[in-house]
Formats: C-alpha cells, sequence, structure tokens
C-alpha cells in the first residue's frame, strides 16, 4: 500500500509542472481521486486498472462554476487490449427520487478534445437509473451510453440493433446485458467532439422503442468522460461541461 502510495507521489512530481498547474482547482491521482464542487464532481475511477501490465491515469480540474467545469486526464495504460481501465468523469449531481418520467429535460453540452489519438478508447456519456431510489450510484437497473467517439476499435457491450435518429443525429444502437444491467449504447459514426442535446430525448427513444420503463426507474448519475482500453500517453481534455435537470 505504502509502495502504491510512494509510487504514485513520484509520478506527479515527475510531470512537468507549469504555471497552469497552480490554478487548477484538484490533481486527482489516487484510484478514485476524488473532488466535488458547484453541484458537479470529478472522480479518476480507476476502477479496472487492476487488467493492466503497467500505466498509471491522473485526473485534473481545471476550473468550474455553476455552470459547467473543465477538466482533463493524461493516461497510459498497457495490457489486457478489451478491458476498461478506468472512467475518468465528470458527473452532475443528481437529486435523489426523481424519476426519468418526471424530469422534463437532461440539457448538457461538452467540448472535448484527445491530444493522442492513436489509442483504443471511447468518449462517452453514462447514465444509471434505478427502481430503488437509493441504489448504489455506481451501477443501476439500466445504463445508457451515449459514445460521441469510439477510438481504436472498441466496441459496446451487446449486439447492434441497427441506426436510429435521435436528438437529430444518426447513432447506432447497442443493446446487451452487464451482469443483471441493461446496457443501451448510442455510438455516432464520428467523433462529436462539441456535443450538445437533451438527453431526455434518448430515454423518450428508449421508452418508445425498447420498453424502458420511464416512470418507475430514478436518475441515478448523470456523467460524462472517457474509457480507455490501451494506448497513450494522450490527454483527454474538456474544455466545458455542463449538465442541467430540470
Ligand atoms: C459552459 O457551458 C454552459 C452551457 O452551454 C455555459 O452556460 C457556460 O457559460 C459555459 N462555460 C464556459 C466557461 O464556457
Amino acid at each position: 500500500m505504502q509502495l502504491s502510495l510512494l509510487f504514485l507521489s513520484s509520478l506527479a512530481a515527475a510531470s512537468p509542472l507549469t504555471a497552469l498547474d497552480k490554478r487548477q482547482q484538484a490533481t486527482l491521482c489516487e484510484r478514485y481521486g476524488y473532488w466535488s464542487g458547484n453541484g458537479y464532481e470529478v472522480n479518476n475511477n480507476n476502477w479496472g486498472k487492476d487488467s493492466a501490465t503497467s500505466g498509471q491515469q491522473c485526473t485534473y480540474v481545471d476550473s468550474s462554476s455553476g455552470s459547467g467545469v473543465a477538466w482533463h486526464t493524461t493516461w497510459k495504460w498497457e495490457g489486457g487490449q478489451n478491458n476498461v481501465k478506468s472512467y475518468a468523469n465528470c458527473n452532475r449531481q443528481v437529486p435523489k427520487g426523481r424519476t426519468i418520467a418526471s424530469i422534463s429535460s437532461l440539457q448538457t453540452s461538452i467540448s472535448w478534445s484527445y491530444s493522442n489519438t492513436n489509442i483504443r478508447a471511447n468518449v462517452a456519456y453514462d447514465l444509471f437509473t434505478a427502481a430503488d431510489p437509493n441504489h448504489a450510484t455506481s451501477s443501476g437497473d439500466y445504463e445508457l451510453m451515449i459514445w460521441l467517439a469510439r477510438l481504436g476499435g472498441v466496441y459496446p457491450i451487446g449486439s447492434s440493433q441497427g441506426h436510429v435518429n435521435v436528438a437529430g443525429r444518426d447513432w447506432e444502437l447497442w443493446v446487451g446485458m452487464n451482469g443483471a444491467m441493461r446496457v443501451y449504447s448510442f455510438v455516432a459514426s464520428s467523433p462529436i467532439n462539441d456535443f450538445s442535446a437533451d438527453v431526455k430525448q434518448f430515454f423518450n427513444h428508449l421508452e418508445s422503442s425498447q420498453n424502458f420503463p420511464s416512470n418507475s426507474q430514478h436518475l441515478l448519475i448523470f456523467q460524462a468522460g472517457t474509457e480507455p482500453f490501451t494506448g497513450g500517453e494522450t490527454t483527454f481534455t474538456v474544455r466545458n461541461y455542463s449538465a442541467n435537470i430540470a
């Protein structure tokens, strides 16, 4: 334990520190390094790192306000090419007890870039819902993912149901099970670096075409981030992530 902490702090010390770093609100290099403020939270979330043979990842909160968060994450992972290593993300904190049916809009925007795209990774929204409003927020009965990018031939869970048009764009919809959780992944055919949409429209689509039970499912989390498989070093930068639940 002490050894890994020492390892992480020596990595942090070895990375080039610039004047910019001093303005950062948080540097998160621990496995579940966490920051919250202004109704948002950022997590380094290196949950799958044990499937790597080597690598590391740190996440940085650059600035925040009630109308959005700027953050970035730098990573390099080797080994386990079909395994997700982490989901560094920013979450809009969700008020407890809101069913999807009771929510009129989930307006969000994100502008992002990757410095090196010779990687296996996605850029994706991730929302969990559950019948139990007190369900743990790390999973749910249902998972809605919106893949804004699919880099290096990685795939979502399940099988393709073909193409659908939601929120004015074309998506390939994948459906499958992750344990007991049903996962819906809307996958863009080419990267969308500047995305703005009402995510309620995706739930509306699932309700009408996939029997998603909007009246009984509560929203648990409203995240956007990146899932690295392998590659790097690379930096994923979010100039601004905003999300609102109304
Ligand atoms: C972030 O996006 C939101 C929603 O579009 C906007 O209101 C806010 O001003 C943006 N923040 C910055 C720093 O650009």
